[in-house]
This record gives C-alpha cells, sequence and structure tokens, in this order.
C-alpha cells in the first residue's frame, strides 16, 4: 500500500487533498495565533487601564497644589506659554538667563504664597511671574514700592521676596481701599472665588510671610484719587510704581498722571492686565497718556502687563 502511495500517478491524484489539508492546518495556525494577540492585547490594555487609574489617583493631590479649585485660576501654565513669558521678558530685560531663573522662583514663590496665605494674588499665572521678575531685573533706582491696588496684599509680599532676592532692601506701600471684596468700576462686585474676605487683616497676614520689610509696610487704605492719601503717599519718590488698582480709562489716567509726579529718575511703572480684552480702559488711558508731555518711555510687554521707565 505505501508503495503504491508514493507512485508518481498516486501522488498527482493525491495532491489537492494533500493541498486542502495543508490549508486548513495554515488557517489553523494563523487563528490559533490571532487568538493569541488578542488575548495578549487585551491583558495588556487591561493593565493599561490599571495604571492609568493608578496614576491619575496618585496625580491628583499634586494637581489640588496647583489648580484653579478655590483661587479661580490654574496655576499649571503650558511649556508654551512659559516659553514665550521667557522670550517677552528677556526682551524688555535684555537678561535672558536672569529671565529663566527669575520666572522659576517666582513661579514657586506663588505657589508657596497661595498654599500659605490668605486668598490669592489676582490674575493668571505668567503675568504674575513676569512682574515678579520684571522688577529687580530691571534694576529700579532705589527700594521703594508703591503699589496700588493691593487686594489681598500677597503680590506686595512676593514683590518684596523677588526684590530681597537680588540683594535690595525693598520699603512698600501699599494703596487699597480693602473694602470687604475687590471693587471694579463698572463691574459687578462679587465674592472672591478664595472666599476670604479682603481686609486689613488679610492684608498684614500675607505681608508677615515677608519677614521684616512685610511687617514694616505702609498701608494706606483709601482710593488712589484721594487728595488725602495722596498727599500722605506722595511723600518719596518711588523706585517702581505698580498700577493696579482700579481698571477703567478714567482710574488708569488718573494713577499714570500720579506716577508722573511721584516716579524717581530712571523708577520703573508695571501697568497690570495692559492689553487685557477684559479691561480695554489701561491700554486706552496708557495711549492718551503716551501723547501727552510725558516723563515715562515704554520698556515692553511681558504677558499682561505693561513696563515703563521715567526717564533719568
Ligand atoms: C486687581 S486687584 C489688585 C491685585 C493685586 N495687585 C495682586 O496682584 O494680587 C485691584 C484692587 O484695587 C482695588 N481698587 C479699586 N479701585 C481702587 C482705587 N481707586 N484705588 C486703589 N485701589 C483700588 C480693588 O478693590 C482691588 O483690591
Amino acid at each position: 500500500m505505501r508503495a503504491l502511495l508514493r507512485t508518481k500517478t498516486a501522488r498527482r491524484t493525491l495532491r489537492p487533498i494533500a493541498d486542502l489539508v495543508d490549508q486548513r492546518i495554515q488557517r489553523q495556525i494563523r487563528r490559533s495565533a490571532a487568538n493569541r494577540t488578542d488575548d495578549g492585547a487585551r491583558r495588556e490594555i487591561a493593565e493599561l487601564k490599571r495604571e492609568l487609574a493608578e496614576l491619575r489617583n496618585r496625580q491628583r493631590p499634586l494637581e489640588l497644589l496647583l489648580d484653579g479649585t478655590g483661587r479661580g485660576v490654574s496655576r499649571l501654565p503650558g511649556q508654551v506659554h512659559l516659553d514665550r513669558a521667557v522670550d517677552e521678558l528677556a526682551e524688555v530685560t535684555g537678561d535672558r538667563a536672569g529671565s529663566e531663573r527669575n520666572l522659576a522662583q517666582a513661579f514657586r514663590l506663588l505657589a508657596a504664597l497661595e498654599s500659605l496665605g490668605v486668598g490669592r494674588i489676582a490674575g493668571g499665572t505668567l503675568n504674575i511671574c513676569g512682574k515678579l521678575a520684571a522688577v529687580p531685573l530691571l534694576d529700579p533706582p532705589n527700594d521703594d514700592i508703591l503699589e496700588i491696588g493691593t487686594l489681598y496684599g500677597m503680590f506686595g509680599a512676593a514683590l518684596i521676596r523677588m526684590v530681597e532676592r537680588a540683594g535690595r532692601v525693598p520699603r512698600l506701600t501699599i494703596v487699597d481701599p480693602l473694602a470687604g471684596l475687590q471693587l471694579q468700576p463698572g463691574t459687578k462686585e462679587s465674592a472672591d472665588p478664595t472666599g476670604t474676605p479682603v481686609r486689613m487683616a488679610a492684608v498684614r497676614t500675607n505681608l508677615a510671610l515677608a519677614g521684616e520689610a512685610g511687617a514694616a509696610a505702609r498701608i494706606e487704605q483709601g482710593f488712589s484719587e484721594d487728595p488725602e492719601l495722596r498727599a500722605k503717599v506722595s511723600d518719596r519718590s518711588y523706585g517702581v510704581i505698580v498700577v493696579d488698582g482700579d481698571h477703567s480709562a478714567a482710574g488708569v489716567a488718573a494713577d499714570l498722571e500720579w506716577a508722573e509726579q511721584i516716579a524717581a529718575p530712571g523708577g520703573i511703572v508695571v501697568l497690570d492686565d495692559f492689553g487685557h480684552p477684559k479691561w480695554p480702559g489701561i491700554e486706552e488711558a496708557f495711549d492718551k497718556h503716551m501723547v501727552t508731555e510725558t516723563r515715562f518711555e515704554f520698556l515692553g510687554q511681558v504677558a499682561n502687563s505693561g513696563y515703563l521707565r521715567a526717564r533719568p
């Protein structure tokens, strides 16, 4: 029988059957390989899902340190925004290495103060960090700083720290009505996302976080256009003036006029929320002011703040 099957004729006759068997075996092999792959992939996906859930769980508490919950704005800037802020700051200050260093240090300071302090610092992360980073790099002519509009005093505390890091000895004066909430003409007054009232006690607590210079800060409660308040605060020439009070065109115009009188030669004026679509009055007042006989020249913009220097 075996000999018969080995004959040429028998092989030719049996080939279709052998081919059919071959095909079936191949199909079976492919199917079982595919089944194995499906099972493997399914196991892998399940494992990845488990790991992802675990990572999300672990990440959430870290996010809580920096996200917008309880402060309204997230403190998690994207790389593209960080890079842009470094470029803008380097352009305004002429110091790229210092810009990178100061922005990173300002970011850590912001996170620390908002974690430990009362209330918050107002505005977007890179706008705040840009201001904190820029002031010491612009090398103001003296260490007297005036902040018009402080909200919780936390930005003032942060600015003290940043200026001290540059070896300076800041003396801060603050002007704000401290009226329980943020006052802005033309906008609806609403409770702060932090839930903390805007009061002197909050400002003092935050300034205490900035050590001796914070505790020694002079706070004048009232409106920057008030003549009596102005007379008291105009007792010196300021190396730095932060204009961040009344954001209306009239309010900013009045603060810029005052700044003309009290800025030291070479002094820096920080115009907050400059170019911000929510506050068109700021650019409007600036444009009008810059065509008058001003001592100020425009240095540039970082995020949403404009920087001016009084001619020496
Ligand atoms: C945008 S917040 C200041 C934010 C603060 N500089 C910061 O960086 O966190 C504006 C503050 O200015 C106050 N304000 C409004 N009108 C003012 C005025 N005419 N003079 C001084 N402060 C004023 C508001 O009540 C509020 O506390």
